[in-house]
């Protein structure tokens, strides 16, 4: 990777797909509306301290009304596709009960569908993006296999057949690290629940088979004659050793990405089963701890044939680095899922970062995450489903925006072009302003900024959304005037 200086002006290889992305809660709003049943973000909204602006997604940038202008924008934009996601508690109000499907609910989904296509632009559909209905959560949620798994598959079998005719690209879970960590986890996300050492690995095993089920459905059911694909988006900061001579860090470093990364796409995509170094390490932490039993699920060997290769693409979010050491002296007891995986996390001073404090801007680690992907998993093809860069205004000259966007893309091409990875399409998140889960409205990421004061939530593109359009025009970078 010794070229990380320099630009590349060269174009992606023909058939890349470019696209953009949002979620349900973060832009539709209409949560009382057409039907919908709640979910477990509108709950947790209702306590005001938990969003850092006291904000909610009741109305946002209100696309279950204006999901037209979304469109016409889409278009504006020039991409391929549009990665939207689905609503559960939209589509299945009931989630627990009747089980009922919502025509008002599929007739918004269709809408929004025919309207993409009508204009040439592909659906790429999520069906879970982070918003639980909540009466799945009243009965324990990702800790309550059964539930999770039999609803979940009765819903994507709904969307399969409502939509399945039109969408070609299915997305079961975004970021289920993310998921189990901040919901599970530390508690950060509804449901709010602190359990690090357990309650996170055990979502995580049933989000896994929720997701396999949810594909052998689509494989065995629908993929004759719809003809598509269906496939799972991971996220993971790319990890470097903060010094790569010393064999520790090195370690360290490895044990992060398993941790993260092959948590899901081991079982995926090489063995049904977890990285074997994560069962090691947690299998000793867990007796240090007096447990009688390793703190990570074990799969049936059946379960690991049914987890097995359940993913025709490995969708991947990416954002950030971070810089990896081994700790000096035992972790300090934290009640962060991290803590699992005996690493100390710094960053490099010289790194800037977005206004989400957490993302550290390094455009080269998305070429080496590309690299370790591509090495780990057999060169399994990418759908990259998010990239994206915050700010904290959202004013529509954003030149941060388009650097972020121009090295980001740049890296990736290096990762395509000169390594070889298999990367097969982008999307850049997110296409407008909205709703930024506990930080409100405070953190900006879309391509167009919303007036949120104004009735008609007014969208405006920004350079960024100019800037993208023309590299996606020119499937690269070909001028050397840019
Ligand atoms: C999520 C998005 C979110 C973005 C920026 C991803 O984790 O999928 O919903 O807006 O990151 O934080």
């Amino acid at each position: 990777m010794s070229q990380e200086d320099s630009f590349l002006y060269d174009s992606f290889p023909d058939g890349f797909l470019w696209g953009v992305g949002t979620s349900a809660f973060q832009i539709e709003g209409g949560t009382k509306d057409g039907g919908r049943g709640a979910s477990i973000w509108d709950t947790f909204c209702l306590k005001s301290s938990n969003i850092i602006d006291k904000s909610n997604g009741d109305v946002t940038c209100d696309s279950y009304h204006k999901y037209e202008e979304d469109i016409k924008l889409v278009k504006e934009l020039g991409v391929n596709f549009y990665r939207f996601s689905i609503s559960w508690s939209r589509v299945i109000p009931d989630a627990t009960g009747s089980g009922e499907v919502n025509p008002v609910g599929v007739q918004y989904y269709n809408n929004l569908i025919d309207g993409l296509l009508a204009v040439g632009i592909m659906p790429v559909a999520t069906l879970y993006h982070m918003d639980l209905p909540q009466c799945i959560d009243d009965e324990g949620g990702f800790l309550n296999e059964s539930l999770l798994i039999d609803t979940f598959t009765k819903y994507a079998d709904v969307c399969f057949k409502e939509f399945g005719d039109r969408v070609k690209y299915w997305i079961t879970f975004n970021e289920p690290k993310i998921i189990v960590t901040l919901s599970y986890g530390n508690g950060y996300f509804p449901p709010g629940i602190k359990s690090p050492f357990e309650g996170v690995y055990q979502a995580a095993h049933n989000l896994l088979k929720a997701h396999a089920s949810a594909w052998h459905l689509y494989d065995t059911s629908y993929r004759n004659t719809q003809n598509g694909k269906c496939f799972i988006s991971l996220n993971s900061a790319f990890f470097i050793p903060k010094d790569p001579n010393c064999p520790e860090d090195v370690e360290t470093t490895e044990l992060a990405h398993q941790f993260t990364t092959g948590w899901f796409a081991h079982p995926i995509f090489i063995d049904g089963d977890y990285p074997p170094i994560m069962k090691t390490k947690i299998g000793e932490l867990s007796k240090k701890e007096g447990r009688e039993k390793s703190r990570l699920p074990v799969f049936t060997e059946e379960e690991k044939r049914f987890i097995k290769g359940t993913s025709d693409f490995l969708g991947f979010n990416f954002y950030t680095s971070t810089l990896v050491s081994a700790p000096d002296n035992d972790m300090p007891p934290d009640i962060q899922y991290d803590v699992n995986i005996l690493a100390k996390y710094t960053v490099d001073p010289s790194w800037k970062q977005m206004s989400l404090f957490f993302l550290n801007i390094v455009p080269h680690g998305l070429r080496g995450m590309m690299n370790w992907i591509n090495k780990e998993y057999n060169s399994v093809p990418v759908f990259l489903t998010e990239t994206g860069f915050s700010n904290s205004t959202g004013t529509t000259d954003d030149p941060d925006r388009v650097q972020f966007f121009k090295s980001y893309i740049n890296e990736l091409l290096k990762a395509v072009k000169l390594d070889g990875c298999n990367v097969i399409a982008f999307t850049a998140w997110t296409l407008l302003d909205n709703f930024e889960w506990v930080f409100g409205y405070t953190c900006k990421f879309g391509l167009a900024s919303v007036d949120f004061e104004s009735e008609e939530k007014r969208r405006t593109p920004k350079k960024s959304f100019y800037y993208y359009s023309k590299l996606i025009k020119n499937n690269g970078f070909t001028d050397i005037s840019e």
